[in-house]
């Protein structure tokens, strides 16, 4: 019994803001946006689109390929959407403070009238951590059988636009996988799925990468001026040196855990933070550059839609073969990191 990804899908919104673009509202170039972090452009959702809604068409855009490549037997995204047995949702930016989750949005909209649904709130690790979460709550029980992991920000929402060490950062978008419990192995020779995972968290590093504002130790009080809206503050460098440190020991444990080198690996699929964390770690790690799969210059940080949203380029480009070994790394606020080993 394997925990297979059967498709994929992503949204990404049409409002493209290039680096010039932004040099033109704040004092920043180009140069120092791509010099630094690799990132040429990002995509903006527009004001009444939410994370839910790039859910929602990523996950329609992982159904219809399912059908369309025939991998699984319904007809329609409707009969196809009833047989989701759980949606587990990555975000850092949920459609609704607290409660309610969106995945439960998602799951209303779409019609997957039989699923559970939750979310997942590890930053940047979410798509890591929901996919390992799916897989375990699928296994446990006979009668789970297909789940949809999405990972989906609006983090355009919790930027600051006049803080040009942040805003340059992130951009909005979602990704999507379907996953299916199927009769192929799970050990042993063609063995397939995902085969196993890293979860891990520093708590120590919290305050390195935080929204201050709003929550149960800092609530917004009636009334109350606000000089600027909630948003994401950043200790870049301390996120910098913990995320170079977590890509290269993730990776080291992927691969002691399952007794493989760098080279049985076909494509490590990181995180997009910044190009330079990945560099940093493939140098350290004597990893071909090649190997990392790398979409920064056109997305920036979707946070917990960057992973699916590159396996979905991927996918829709045949260039995951049945067989590759592929390897996921995620880090991000928490601190919080992790990886999977697939065999696509
Ligand atoms: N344009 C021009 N100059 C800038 C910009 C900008 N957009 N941003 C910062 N600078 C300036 C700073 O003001 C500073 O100027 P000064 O020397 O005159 O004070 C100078 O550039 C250097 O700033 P640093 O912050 O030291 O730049 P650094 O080389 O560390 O790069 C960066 C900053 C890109 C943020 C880097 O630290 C980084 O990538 N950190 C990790 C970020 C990350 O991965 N975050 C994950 C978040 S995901 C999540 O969980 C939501």
């Amino acid at each position: 019994m394997a925990i297979e990804i059967i498709a994929t899908g992503r949204a990404i919104p049409p409002r493209r803001v290039t680096n010039d673009d932004l040099a033109a509202r704040i004092d920043t170039t180009d140069e120092w946006i791509r010099s630094h972090t690799g990132i040429g452009a990002r995509h903006i959702a527009e004001a009444d689109v939410a994370a839910s809604d790039l859910a929602l068409e990523a996950a329609n855009n992982a159904l219809s390929l399912a059908i369309e490549r025939g991998a699984v037997t319904e007809k329609s995204i409707e009969e196809l959407a009833l047989t989701i047995d759980l949606i587990v949702l990555g975000t850092t930016t949920q459609d609704y403070y607290g409660c309610p989750a969106t995945a439960c949005i998602v799951q209303d909209k779409l019609g997957a009238y039989n699923a559970g649904a939750m979310d997942i709130t590890v930053a940047c690790s979410s798509f890591v951590y929901g996919l390992e979460a799916a897989a375990g709550l699928l296994t446990v029980s006979p009668e789970r059988k297909r789940a949809l992991v999405i990972g989906a920000e609006t983090l355009s929402r919790i930027a600051d636009w006049n803080d040009r060490s942040i805003c340059v950062l992130f951009g909005d978008g979602a990704g999507a996988v379907l996953i299916e419990k199927t009769g192929a192995p799970a050990v042993g020779p063609g063995r397939r799925g995902l085969v196993r995972s890293v979860l891990g968290a520093d708590g120590s590093g919290a305050q390195a990468l935080i929204v201050r504002r709003g929550g149960g130790r800092n609530p917004l009080s009636a009334g109350e001026i606000l000089d600027r809206a909630p948003g994401i503050e950043m200790d870049g460098q301390a996120v910098y040196r913990f995320a170079v440190a977590a890509v290269t020991g993730t990776i080291e444990k992927l691969l002691l855990y399952e007794g493989i080198t760098i080279s049985d690996i076909d494509r490590i699929v990181p995180h997009q933070a910044n190009a330079r964390i990945v560099q940093a770690a493939g140098k350290r790690l004597g990893i071909n550059e090649e190997k990392f799969y790398l979409n920064i210059e056109e997305y920036a940080n979707t946070s917990s839609a960057s992973i699916p949203i590159a396996l979905d380029e991927l996918n829709r480009a045949e260039k995951l073969r049945r067989g590759d070994v592929v390897m996921t790394v995620g880090f991000g606020a928490g601190l919080t990191y992790g990886g999977n080993l697939i065999i696509w």
